[in-house]
């Protein structure tokens, strides 16, 4: 049986990879600091697959005690990287945490990969790097535009720093998947996002909105250059997503990628705005969300969604579930962990 290491395995992307690759027989270790996850999460991925991960609580950025833990556990056949800071507006705020913890935890990743010669990584990038990109849908090819925020910033230098790296360790293969909104939970409604405090992203406001936890939903701008006003993002339901973390790890495990490094846009290829998003939310569910309209929020891009033709051929992917799977799967989970609180 391989084994993979995913780093951030109990966040919101990495929990459900876990399940992903546990389902399909792989032995997961997950690394795991508990700065942005809960410990349930382990005990409910274990409810999902009845295996329990093995799991080590571990700040990447301390790098002895890293190497330690590879010293013990060398024979990861592949690593699987999410740990990282995501919030836009707190890269902001504290950019310095943003370059020290994202860039330092990547360096010193890379370097045990060298040093316990493990060859086949994937790293969890975004869609920021293309910014507000000049024409859409975005490819994989669509030139790079300056980070709006230090969170994308660091994932810019992220993808730099690989291509730097696979230079002088010839053996070396990695994808890189460049994520666009990643919402929705897993169906047994066990695991999903778990935002710190307020969070930022649309789905969990609303969801916390229709639950009552939040007073309302503000839409920041309807006066965009869009059909009905608001911005319009590419959202993904987060099982597809674990789904490309699955195939683009077996394609480097059949040696199958073209080149040593891959970048993938993942989406749907469809792009929708705020007012659709609440609208599929509440026709869903059954249920109105409180809503006001705010002024726009400093940093947004008017629209962005992919291109994923790259995907769909070369890696086999294609994402399966609609927007109304998304919004459905997000208030079941709200609802679940309303129970548990
Ligand atoms: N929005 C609202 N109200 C809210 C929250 C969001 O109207 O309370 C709107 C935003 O203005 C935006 C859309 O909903 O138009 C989506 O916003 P999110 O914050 O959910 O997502 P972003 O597109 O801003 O950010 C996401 C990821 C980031 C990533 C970025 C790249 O969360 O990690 O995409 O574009 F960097």
């Amino acid at each position: 049986m391989k084994k993979i290491l995913v780093t951030g395995g109990l966040g919101y992307i990495g929990s459900h990879t876990v399940v992903a690759l546990q389902q399909k027989g792989y032995e997961v270790y997950i690394l795991d600091d508990l700065s942005n996850a809960q410990y349930f999460i382990l005990e409910n991925i274990q409810k999902i697959t009845g295996i329990l991960p093995y799991f080590t609580k571990l700040d990447l950025c301390n790098m002895p005690e890293l190497q330690y833990f590879f010293s013990q556990n060398n024979d990861f056949e592949a690593v699987i990287h999410f740990a990282a800071k995501k919030s836009v507006g707190e890269s902001v705020q504290k950019p310095i945490l943003y370059y020290q913890n994202n860039l330092n935890s990547l360096c010193n990743i890379l370097l045990c990969l060298e040093q316990f010669k493990i060859k086949n990584f994937i790293f969890s990038s975004s869609c920021t790097v293309y910014g507000q990109p000049d024409e859409l849908p975005v490819t994989e090819n669509t030139p790079l535009k300056p980070a709006f925020s230090p969170y994308g910033n660091t994932k810019q230098i992220g993808e730099e720093i690989i291509f730097d790296f696979q230079k002088n360790y010839a053996d070396f293969n990695a994808v890189i998947l460049r994520y666009f909104n990643p919402v929705g939970a897993h169906d047994s409604a066990l695991i999903g996002e778990l935002p710190n405090g307020v969070p930022n992203n649309l789905m969990p406001f609303i969801t916390q909105t229709a639950i009552g936890k939040r007073e309302k939903l503000c839409v920041f701008g309807d006066n965009y250059p869009t059909a009905d006003g608001t911005c319009i993002r590419d959202y993904i339901h987060v099982v597809d997503l674990a789904d490309a973390h699955l195939l683009s790890t077996e394609r480097l495990f059949e040696g199958k990628n073209n080149e040593k490094i891959e970048i993938f846009n993942l989406g749907t290829g469809k792009g929708s705005s705020v007012w659709e998003v609440i609208k599929s939310f509440e026709k869903v569910n059954n249920i109105k969300v409180n809503v006001e309209i705010a002024p726009r929020r400093d940093g947004d891009v008017t629209a962005v969604f992919a291109d994923c033709t790259k995907a769909n051929e070369i890696l086999g992917w294609k994402a399966k579930k609609t927007l109304d799977d998304m919004t459905q799967s997000a208030w079941k989970w709200e609802k679940k962990l309303r129970i548990r609180n």
